[in-house]
């Protein structure tokens, strides 16, 4: 047997099914061996009393990305892969936004060349598309997806990135053709912004009404919406961010009528609520992310969403937003609801928490946290069976992982950019005590070893929903034929369930 570059020995192995005895061998950037008894690589490390862990792979997060209330975050694509190996992380999958009247192509290539020189692990990205123009759609986006972004996000809220109905069907219809997945911001435009501006008019403008006008039946409206939209198509879709009973509830049903939708939910809707908004003055600032945190009632039905299998990945949404006038507060303490940039950081605590609060907690099990964190993340997304598990052929990307080590959050602690966590304080056990990435052994003991530019581009395969296709109903085959002009004399009427038609 060849020698070993490194081996990680005495650990238990977890996986989404099962937490095992087992040594793993490592040759260059590849796992070769998972299997007891393994001899001593060239460097060996002793896992005794730790969990071996498939490395974090974080599906919803932004870097380096201009938001759709015009914001630059704070983190580069250096910080942010930087804060995310610290917390476990081996693969983040964060946006290249087209900005209206702007080409998706060059914001592909813009963000290829800013990630290319910068990560320090493994990535890809997914596009934001705000414009359903034929060069974007049919064009750029197809070209886009033939080199591996097998998946891109759209907005049915903020102004300067939402897309209408009509919209969303071309988009439904290219995506089912194509074998894309579109993820989806849910949340009904209008109701936000008629709220919003008779609370402005009413002279209530504190960080709290932020809450008040992203209620939560806007957010089930507009989920309840794009999913009857897809079903036309039989489209698969992922509405990420949930963070409400009545959006779950919609997506539930969906799925129970063998509808292809799918979840993600984020640790902090499931570890704050919106009472973190009413802090003093502007404080509550921190806390304002779209949809908004909610309440006790919700984070329970999150939770239970998670062990149902109604939501397949917990991401960070990381929104490197500081608290200054570069972010959160761009007129400083008379800065409105309205005009806080939206989101919280959350890249490097995403796997402690949820292994704290999950796993620890008795909330979730191992395989489930491995599920949540890693593995559904890559197979969603086309990148399994390269990552999200440990077994051989797969790249050694692996988190050993101290279920015993605790660590207080703090802003200052942490590797973002941001300044500030919405978790100051906060005890976690459980970390990461070596990171290893591509075969790297690139945070040990909280030491950081790994260059700027290191990490590589990982083409993206056709997503799980397209892998189990299953048979595409009449009404999606009708609708499908009908968006490429091809609609044949026939069944023109479809009754209502994804099953039977
Ligand atoms: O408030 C949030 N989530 N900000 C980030 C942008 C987004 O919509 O995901
Ligand atoms: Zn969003
Ligand atoms: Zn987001």
């Amino acid at each position: 047997m060849q020698q070993f570059d490194l081996t990680i020995r005495h650990g238990l192995v977890a996986s989404d099914e099962a937490v095992y005895e087992a040594d793993v061998g490592i040759i260059g950037d590849k796992i070769v061996a998972v299997e007891r008894g393994l001899p001593a690589g060239r460097r060996d490390i002793d896992a005794t009393g730790h969990y071996v862990l498939p490395g974090g792979i974080d599906t919803h997060c932004h870097v380096e990305q201009r938001s759709g209330m015009g914001v630059m975050g704070a983190d580069d694509w250096y910080s942010a892969s930087v804060a995310a190996a610290h917390g476990g992380t081996t693969m983040i999958v964060p946006f290249a936004a087209q900005h209206r009247g702007h080409s998706l192509k060059q914001a592909a290539e813009e963000y290829t060349a800013l990630a290319t020189a910068k990560s320090v692990i493994d990535w890809s990205y997914h596009l934001i598309v705000s414009e359903t123009d034929s060069k974007t759609l049919n064009e750029d986006l197809v070209e886009q997806i033939r080199r591996g972004i097998t998946s891109f996000k759209v907005y049915m809220t903020y102004e300067a990135l939402k897309i209408d109905d009509y919209q969303m069907l071309d988009v439904l219809a290219l995506a089912a053709r194509e074998r894309a997945l579109v993820m989806v911001h849910a949340e009904n435009n209008d109701v936000i912004r008629w709220v919003s501006q008779k609370l402005l008019e009413s002279g209530s403008t504190a960080p709290k009404f932020h809450g008040t006008s992203h209620v939560a039946l806007a957010e089930g409206e507009a989920t309840h919406r794009v999913i009857q939209l897809a079903r036309l198509f039989d489209a698969p879709v992922l509405i990420v961010h949930v963070s409400a009973p009545d959006a779950l509830a919609t997506i539930g049903a969906a799925q129970r009528m063998g509808a292809q939708v799918y979840g993600e939910t984020c640790p902090h809707y499931l570890l704050l609520t919106e009472d973190a908004m009413d802090l003093p003055g502007v404080e509550g600032a921190k806390y304002c992310c779209s949809p908004p945190l909610r309440d006790a009632g919700s984070q329970e039905a999150l939770w239970t969403a998670l062990n149902d299998g109604v939501l397949q990945t917990v991401s960070s949404d990381h929104a490197p937003y500081r608290f200054d006038e570069t972010g959160k507060l761009p007129y400083g303490d008379a800065t409105t609801f309205k005009q806080a940039a939206n989101g919280m950081p959350g890249l490097e605590a995403r796997l402690p928490l949820m292994f704290s609060e999950g796993v620890n907690k008795g909330r979730m099990t191992l395989p489930e946290f491995v599920a949540l964190t890693a593995t559904n993340h890559a197979r969603m997304y086309g990148i399994a069976p390269r990552k999200g598990l440990i077994q051989a052929g797969a790249d050694a990307d692996i988190a050993i992982w101290d279920p015993k080590h605790e660590v207080t959050l703090t802003a200052s602690a942490l590797h973002d950019r941001v300044g500030y966590t919405p978790y100051e304080g906060m005890t976690v056990t459980g970390w990461p005590r070596i990171v290893v990435s591509a075969g790297r052994v690139i945070v040990e003991d909280g030491k950081f070893a790994a260059r700027a530019g290191s990490g590589r581009f990982v083409p993206r395969s056709t997503p799980l929903p397209f892998q189990n296709e299953r048979p595409v109903s009449a009404r999606g085959q009708f609708f499908r034929s009908l968006a490429i002009g091809e609609a044949r004399e026939g069944h023109t009427s479809f009754g209502y369930s994804d099953r039977q038609n």
